[in-house]
């Protein structure tokens, strides 16, 4: 079989829903379609970005002891840890979810636990390793029983995003989720209708995509289909700009 009828099979087998991609069946099909995550390869482009990187640092070293210390909602007081966001500062992407749950309240880090997991195939399928991208919540600390953290504190917290954005300057926001896209986008409208399309947030592409833990409790075709196909969009998105 030749190179290119493989990595349409490849794609063939995802379209479908089979399973996200195994790493190595990621990397391959990211090396034919030349997608370049950013800091792997030092690519011009990666060199000029890494050289902003100190300054970048040293702010969101500021905002993260600003959260470290945030008591403007209620739920400072349950938490354990709170959750700042991790990954490459000078990523292409950075996906947003809502708020940390138990595992990210215990590790004070973002998607550690079941629906993390499946954030980190999502990834991989997409050719990148975690550390490739930012990721970080709407809201910093864990509502108690996981519940959705209401309109009032999804405003009192989005601030400290909407200062990590400003600084990492993606090219990319993938909003995981109603919590997510709604903030980001300043709509009421549901993932549903959302999903699939890019939307804007201060001058940078927006796609929404179903929350991970919502596509472990709907592992169907349909579901896994739609979230390859709003991904796919953005490695396209990330192909043409590059
Ligand atoms: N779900 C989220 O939205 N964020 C996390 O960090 C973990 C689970
Ligand atoms: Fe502060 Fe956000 Fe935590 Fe509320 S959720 S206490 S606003 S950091």
């Amino acid at each position: 079989m030749g190179k290119k009828r493989k990595v349409e099979q490849l794609f063939f087998l995802k379209e479908i829903g089979v399973n996200f991609l195994s790493p190595e069946e990621a990397e391959k099909i990211r090396r034919e379609l030349l997608i370049k995550p950013a800091n792997r390869e030092k690519g011009e482009e990666t060199q000029k970005r890494d050289k902003i990187s100190p300054s970048k640092e040293k702010f969101l070293k500021e905002i993260e002891e600003e959260v470290a210390s945030c008591k403007r909602c209620e739920l400072y007081k349950n938490r354990k840890n709170y959750v700042f966001g991790e990954g490459n500062i000078n990523a292409d992407i950075m996906f947003v979810g809502e708020a940390p749950g138990e595992e990210e309240d215990n590790q004070g880090r973002p998607f550690v636990g079941k629906a993390g997991k499946k954030l980190t195939e999502m990834i991989e399928a997409m050719g990148y390793k975690r550390e490739d991208v930012f990721i970080g919540n709407i809201v910093k600390c864990r509502p108690p029983g996981n519940a959705t953290p209401t309109p009032a504190i999804r405003r009192t917290c989005f601030p400290y995003l909407q200062k990590q954005i400003a600084i990492i300057r993606p090219k990319v926001l993938i909003a995981l989720g109603n919590v997510a896209a709604q903030t980001l986008l300043d709509t009421k409208e549901t993932i549903t209708r959302l999903r699939g399309k890019f939307g804007e947030y201060q001058g940078i592409p927006v796609m929404p995509t179903f929350h991970p833990s919502y596509v472990i409790r709907n592992y169907t075709i349909p579901v896994r289909k739609a979230v390859w196909e709003d991904l796919k969009k953005v490695l396209n998105l990330l192909n043409e700009n590059s």
